[in-house]
């Protein structure tokens, strides 16, 4: 048996509360098993590691979008004394594999540079923290197998959000079989808990601090024409000012690049051949992305979507702000059509910023 060290439950259960209390909100009902939870692992991992019998048991939470996952396991992190963590964002996670498998010099021998990627990505944590877990592809699926092996294998103790439960990952029919034995290790292996609110937090009106600062929260959504665009100090770019910008491994058109904004048209970077990786790189370097043009996306391609989609995920996560201009993107979306993977994540962070808007024109 892990004997937890209490005190370190009771610390990490205040610092819950104290997180909350900062952002003028408090843990939901809903959240409170996943608290629990979170409080106890981090009273396991106080141990030292050479007296564990074995790890904690691994997290996975799962729940519908904006119910306060990635909250909840981005401040057990915080608050986790040990520097042994890593945290990662599923882009984030296939960003660097990919790196690491693709870095020149790197061999090519079976598994050995996915296993030698993936010792680099985890180095010496005890504890993993994995947001916004999904597979899609079978590419995933191999990657996502190799990932639990080797933690397995490390004693390495894993926390996940995901808005899938272990069963309804890889929807697609075509590929589900390929996870199967991965949904059983997760099933086997992990503490599965459901956290499903009543309410997306993303939509209800919040106290400002509820975003705690977050740059994200402060993006917008402007009309055709950019009006409302002055009130951030920018004003639309002339064509003298276009401009290549590098993203990942190539460049892309910019519309301009104004110190630390980077504006493009959406066709230039959601109807063009870019890739997630292009997006983080663009993150990594710029705190705020301008897109205009942007269309309601029934209008756009299946492909535009989807990067669409990825876009926002990726400034979610790496908290930048976003100001796009043009349609709604999600009017005239057929509700009951799934136009691409994963949109209801899209409309969630997309609720916040049009919060944003309706805080600055209210009165
Ligand atoms: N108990 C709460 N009361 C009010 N707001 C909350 C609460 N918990 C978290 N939030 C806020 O709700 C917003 C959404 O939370 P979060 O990003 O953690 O959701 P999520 O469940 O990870 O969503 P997704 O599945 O879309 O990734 C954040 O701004 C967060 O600070
Ligand atoms: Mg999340």
């Amino acid at each position: 048996m892990n004997r937890p060290v209490p005190q370190h439950a009771q610390a990490m259960r205040r610092h819950f509360h104290e997180a909350a209390a900062r952002r003028g909100f408090s843990v939901a009902p809903a959240q409170e098993a996943a608290v629990e939870r979170l409080a106890r692992m981090a009273a396991e991992l106080a141990r030292p590691a050479w007296t564990f019998p074995r790890p904690p048991r691994d997290l996975y939470v799962w729940g519908p979008v904006g119910r306060g996952k990635s909250w909840l396991v981005d401040t057990f992190y915080e608050g986790l004394p040990t520097g042994r963590k890593r945290r990662l964002h599923f882009h984030d996670f296939f960003r660097r594999l990919h790196d690491g498998v693709n870095r020149p010099g790197t061999r090519h021998d079976g598994q050995s540079a996915v296993d030698s990627a993936l010792d680099e990505l985890i180095g010496d944590s005890r504890v993993l923290v994995f947001d916004e877990f999904h597979a899609h592809d079978a590419g995933d699926a191999m990657l996502i197998a190799r990932l639990f092996r080797t933690l397995l294998d490390r004693r390495i103790t894993l926390v996940t959000t995901s808005n899938y439960p272990p069963a309804g990952l890889m929807p697609d029919p075509l590929y589900h079989h390929l996870f199967e034995p991965t949904i059983q290790l997760i099933e086997e292996r992990m503490d599965v808990l459901d956290v499903t609110g009543p309410v997306d937090f993303r939509r209800v009106e919040a106290p400002a601090a509820a975003d705690g600062g977050r740059r994200f929260a402060t993006g917008l959504c402007l009309p055709p024409g950019g009006t409302g665009l002055e009130a951030l100090g920018l004003t639309a770019p002339e064509p003298a000012e276009a401009t290549p910008v590098q993203a990942h491994l190539r460049e892309l058109p910019a519309r301009a690049v104004r110190g630390d904004v980077v504006w493009f048209a959406f066709d230039a970077l959601c109807e063009a051949a870019t890739g997630v990786p292009d997006y983080l790189a663009l993150a990594e370097r710029f705190p705020t992305l301008v897109l205009d043009g942007v269309p309601p996306l029934a209008e756009a391609s299946a492909d535009g979507r989807q990067r669409f989609a990825n876009l926002v995920d990726v400034a979610c996560d790496r908290d930048i702000r976003l100001v796009l201009i043009g349609a709604d993107p999600l009017t005239a979306l057929p509700a009951d059509q799934a136009l691409t993977r994963d949109l209801d994540r899209t409309a969630s962070r997309l609720a916040m910023l049009q919060r944003t808007n309706r805080a600055r024109t209210s009165p």
